[in-house]
């Protein structure tokens, strides 16, 4: 008899459509490592897919835990490794099974709550932050910069030499980024204040969009990878193309991944945890038994940080 584990997936006939089941014990391919997950992290996109997705759905993008099955064609790590991995649905059960190039190996100094923060809001900060080029003495603007990603991207924006200017919409949110290393932050559409921008990473849409089109510098590029404010968006498009070089990059991070495994990237980002260049910000911890509260206190946006849940045995 195949033997069971508990996992998180939608049930429309519960709060927040989420709820912890039975499922089969994941069986993994030959390129697949068997992951005992300890912990995981939610993001915006996920909850959001959860509300919409069919009964028997299971979400979850983020999980942190230690190999108990290596993969069988010798890729990967041994038994025993902890790990943090990505992948694009499924990972929020007691136990996964991820390809090896999904995954990258903790040392004893990432913790797994921390690594857990790191697959979609990290990479997205990374891989979004290299379309822009060397970032050395550039001028970086960060829109909603108080979200999972935008605090991950002011961190590595500056890390890599750039001036770093954050915009958050609320005033009490100033303290919060400048401890992500902004030299600059704005409140609300003040983009005037520090343009013209290099690049710059936008999540935000509605109105920020067209404002942040008008601050880029010559040859400027906007990676657009979020609309949280909406996604029908009007912006002028001849001051766009007459300012010279502009560019305007859809950024979406599955596709992404097809052109670099995300154990690229994460073991970049595990390396920059471990020597305190980046510093995941959690603001929720709770037992995983709570994701439903969890991802309604998410949608109401009553935290700024990132959501971290343990999964007991
Ligand atoms: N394309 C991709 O591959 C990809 C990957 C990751 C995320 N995303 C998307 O990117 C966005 C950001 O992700 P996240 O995980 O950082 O989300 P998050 O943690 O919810 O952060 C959202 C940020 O946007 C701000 N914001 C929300 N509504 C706003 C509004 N109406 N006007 C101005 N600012 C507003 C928030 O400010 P407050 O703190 O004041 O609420 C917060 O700073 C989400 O839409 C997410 O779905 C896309």
């Amino acid at each position: 008899m195949t033997h069971s584990v508990r996992a998180v997936l939608v049930d429309s006939t519960v709060p927040e459509r989420l709820v912890i089941r039975k499922v089969e014990a994941p069986i993994a391919l030959p390129n697949q490592a068997i992951v005992q997950v300890a912990a995981i992290s939610l993001n915006r996109g996920e909850v959001r897919c959860s509300q919409q997705a069919a009964a028997g759905w299971r979400p979850g993008w983020d999980f942190a835990g230690t190999i108990v099955q290596a993969a069988i064609d010798g890729s990967g790590f041994p038994i025993g490794t902890r790990i943090v991995g990505f992948l694009p649905e499924g990972a929020w059960a007691e136990q996964v099974a991820v390809p090896t190039h999904a995954i990258a190996a903790l040392p004893y100094t990432v913790d797994f709550k921390s690594a857990a923060t790191l697959p979609v809001a990290g990479l997205t900060a990374l891989l979004a932050l290299e379309r822009g080029g060397s970032l050395l003495d550039r001028s970086v603007l960060i829109t909603g910069a108080s979200g999972g990603v935008g605090y991950f991207a002011c961190q590595l924006a500056a890390q890599a030499g750039a001036i770093v200017t954050a915009q958050v919409r609320r005033p009490e949110l100033v303290e919060f980024v400048k401890t992500a290393k902004a030299d600059r932050v704005i409140v609300g559409d003040e983009f005037d204040r520090y343009s013209p921008y290099n690049l710059v990473l936008e999540s935000v849409g509605g109105e920020v969009l067209p404002a942040v089109l008008k601050s880029l510098a010559p040859d400027g590029v906007c990676i657009m990878f979020g609309a949280t404010a909406g996604s029908d968006i009007t912006f002028n498009a001849s001051q766009f193309y007459s300012k010279g070089g502009l560019s305007l990059y859809g950024f979406i991070l599955f596709h992404e991944l097809k052109k670099q495994p995300a154990s690229v990237g994460l073991a970049r980002l595990v390396k920059l945890v471990a020597n305190g260049s980046l510093a995941p910000h959690i603001d929720l911890e709770a037992p995983w038994s709570e994701i439903a509260q969890v991802a309604r206190q998410l949608t109401d946006r009553q935290f700024p940080g990132k959501a971290v849940l343990h999964i007991q045995p």
